[in-house]
């Protein structure tokens, strides 16, 4: 029997990193440290009250998950123009992504990024029928910004994608970059949305600012969150965007109706409510990564900057193999970005001693 497959799709495999039982786990940007017993408690009993009404649809429009989404971000990027009917969330950062592919890209359309970054943005573009482009990012992984400004104009994207920071590179984009790019996607005919995907956003070095902050400015910006990194709710699946109205209402269209379920909704909110004590450690995580960038350059590696959870370096001329002599001893990391650099993860000072000592061994 011959299945009639999308051409395209014909061979591809799946996306996504080995999940695999070692001592340390660094390869996928989680936070290493579970949920206190108190927010575990409070997750559960939210959770059994949703239990009971399981028999009804969750609310479609997730209004009071919204408004604490809100209320979150507001504080959070000292943004006040936020309210419930600014955010938008789904399951993951990753599915607010496809809703903004469906919204705004499809067929004749092109969405533009800069590379390296999150290998995730193609598979969107693919999976809704959108042309994906990159231009390159400088050599320290910083955007070219007349680069990036003249790629606009040359390619007239429906939307251009920058992470920030960015992954696997763990760059930040400068305010007045994400400006440069939203004028000239106004130049842009037809229109062109800026998303700006701040997955790491918590983890950037003080001083270095959020996009939340040019939100009331540009009805064509949108600022992506999620609560799977710095509030330790990877499994959890919840991701967010924050934009103008009527931004907001053309993912509406797109969603699939209670597309976020009542066990998500309840989950989320108490998560938000202790979000505190969730993000007890990204201080912690952050130090760590400082010391670990500062570890790795006095070893004589180049490691970018970073301003996220995890740390792109190298170069190596055989990368795979000292990603296996890692793995061997029992420290999962990645082999992501250019050829010849390896990203890790950011955990527990225990499994960073454990990285380090790997690393010596199999380089030694
Ligand atoms: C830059 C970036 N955006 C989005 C995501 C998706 O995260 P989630 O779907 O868990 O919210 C990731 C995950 O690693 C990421 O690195």
């Amino acid at each position: 029997m011959t299945l009639p497959i999308r051409p395209d799709l014909v061979g591809l495999e799946p996306y996504g990193a080995p999940q695999l039982e070692v001592t340390a786990r660094l390869n996928v940007n989680e936070n290493p440290y579970a949920p206190p017993n108190s927010v575990v408690d409070a997750i559960a009993t939210a959770v059994r009250k949703a239990a009971e009404g399981l028999n009804r649809y969750p609310d479609r429009d997730f209004l009071s998950l919204r408004q604490d989404l809100a209320a979150y971000l507001a504080a959070e990027s000292h943004v006040d123009f936020l309210e419930a009917r600014n955010i938008w969330a789904a399951n993951g950062s990753n599915e607010v992504m496809l809703h903004l592919h469906q919204a705004f890209g499809g067929p004749g359309r092109t969405v533009l990024s800069f590379a390296p970054t999150y290998s995730m943005y193609p598979e969107y573009a693919r999976d809704t029928l959108t042309e994906y482009v990159t231009f390159p990012r400088s050599d320290d992984f910083t955007l070219d910004i007349d680069a990036a400004v003249a790629a606009i104009a040359e390619t007239s994207p429906a939307m251009v994608i920058v992470a920030s920071p960015n992954n696997p590179t763990g760059t930040a984009l400068p305010l007045d970059q994400v400006e440069a790019l939203l004028a000239a996607a106004n130049e842009v005919e037809g229109g062109c949305v800026v998303v700006v995907d701040e997955a790491y956003a918590e983890f950037r070095r003080r001083g270095v600012p959020s996009a939340a902050s040019l939100l009331p400015a540009h009805p064509n910006l949108a600022v992506s969150r999620t609560m799977s990194k710095a509030f330790a709710l990877a499994g959890g699946r919840l991701g967010y965007l924050a934009a103008h109205e009527e931004f907001i209402d053309v993912l509406r269209v797109v969603r699939l109706p209670y597309h976020l379920s009542a066990v998500t909704q309840a989950t989320a909110c108490a998560a938000l409510a202790h979000h505190r004590e969730l993000q007890a450690q990204v201080d912690e995580i952050r130090a760590e990564r400082d010391e670990t960038v500062d570890w790795l350059r006095a070893q004589g590696y180049t490691v970018a900057d970073t301003d996220a959870n995890f740390a792109l370096f190298g170069p190596f001329e055989d990368r795979e193999r000292v990603f296996q002599g890692l793995l061997a001893r029992g420290v999962l990391i990645r082999v992501t970005g250019p050829e010849g650099w390896l990203r890790v993860s950011i955990g527990t000072p225990q499994e960073m001693a454990l990285f380090r000592s790997a690393l010596l061994e199999v380089t030694a």
